[in-house]
């Protein structure tokens, strides 16, 4: 496995398998790997005939006051795990690589998806996110990318962005990984300490109570949000951020269940913002 830092490096690569008819596949992350990431490796793995592995804790899509300089890192514990998992290359670019000349000057947009959910409580996030994935494309310019269902949101305006700008590649989607009580794994988990963690199990337990009304004949999206919303409140230490009910693909708040539904939620344990949903089809 190979360890690439530049965009040089990284392009000349590219361009080498190219040339020998490689697929390529790319799996982007903020590192800090988890099983999560892991399961995308593997998906890739089986389509690609040549794999990388992103790692760039990306300034662009925090905001103030959030986590980007404790952020979580451990190149070498990332590098051991991608290569057992048979990654080819780890692309693993500094700040100044990514963004030479200081702060971008051009941006890419989804509208409308991103106004709601986590893009109301992260002004500017999707933006860092949907610049930094369109460089990566650029650079690497990979037949498949990965992306898990844990960040429904992102999938959402991921896919947008990349029908509406007519990009070349194939976006594959993966279901989101939990531990055994059912939190979903997180390289932000980390930050739960001591009885957070075991509170922690009240987003899931919530997403679960909601499938279980849903699936005894429950369509109305406020029941559904008032249950949940009692449950969490519940847990002394969980401060909800947001819990809407959406169409899986527009992001838009539904009434009434039907079709794709999303049910996403943003909650505080303690310090820690914890993201989940779950999408049912009605
Ligand atoms: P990161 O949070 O590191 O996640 C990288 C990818 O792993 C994302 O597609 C995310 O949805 C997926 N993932 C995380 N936890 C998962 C879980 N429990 N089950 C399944 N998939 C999981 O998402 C980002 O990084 C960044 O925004 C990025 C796309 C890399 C752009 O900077």
């Amino acid at each position: 496995m190979l360890l690439l830092t530049t965009l040089a490096d990284m392009k000349a690569w590219i361009t080498a398998r190219r040339k020998e008819g490689k697929k390529i596949g790319l799996v982007p992350t903020m590192g800090y790997l988890h099983q999560g990431h892991m399961a995308l490796v593997t998906s890739a793995k089986r389509d690609c005939d040549a794999v990388v592995l992103s790692i760039f804790v990306n300034p662009l899509q925090f905001g103030q006051g959030e986590d980007y300089e404790v952020y979580p890192r451990d190149l070498k514990r990332d590098s051991q795990l991608a290569q057992e998992a048979g990654v080819d290359v780890i692309f693993a670019p500094t700040v100044p690589e990514m963004y030479p000349r200081g702060k971008q000057k051009t941006f890419v947009e989804v509208e409308k998806l991103t106004e709601r959910l986590c893009g109301a409580s992260r002004p500017g996030h999707f933006r860092g996110v949907t610049t930094v994935v369109t460089k990566l494309f650029n650079i690497i310019t990979p037949d498949y990318a990965y992306f898990g269902q844990k960040d429904a949101q992102q999938v959402a305006v991921i896919r947008r962005m990349a029908e509406d700008l007519n990009m070349n590649v194939q976006i594959e989607v993966l279901p989101i990984v939990r531990e055994a009580d059912g939190l979903a794994l997180s390289s932000r988990n980390v930050y739960l300490l001591g009885t957070e963690r075991e509170s922690a199990r009240v987003l899931y337990q919530a997403l679960e109570k909601a499938q279980q009304e849903i699936a005894q004949g429950e369509k109305d999206a406020s029941m559904l949000l008032k249950v949940m919303t009692r449950m969490i409140e519940q847990c002394d230490k969980a401060k909800i951020d947001y819990i809407e009910i959406v169409d899986a693909f527009t992001m838009e708040p539904i009434q009434k269940l039907e079709g794709s539904c999303l049910i996403a939620m943003a909650v505080y344990i303690g310090k820690t913002r914890l993201i989940d949903n779950v999408l049912v089809e009605v």
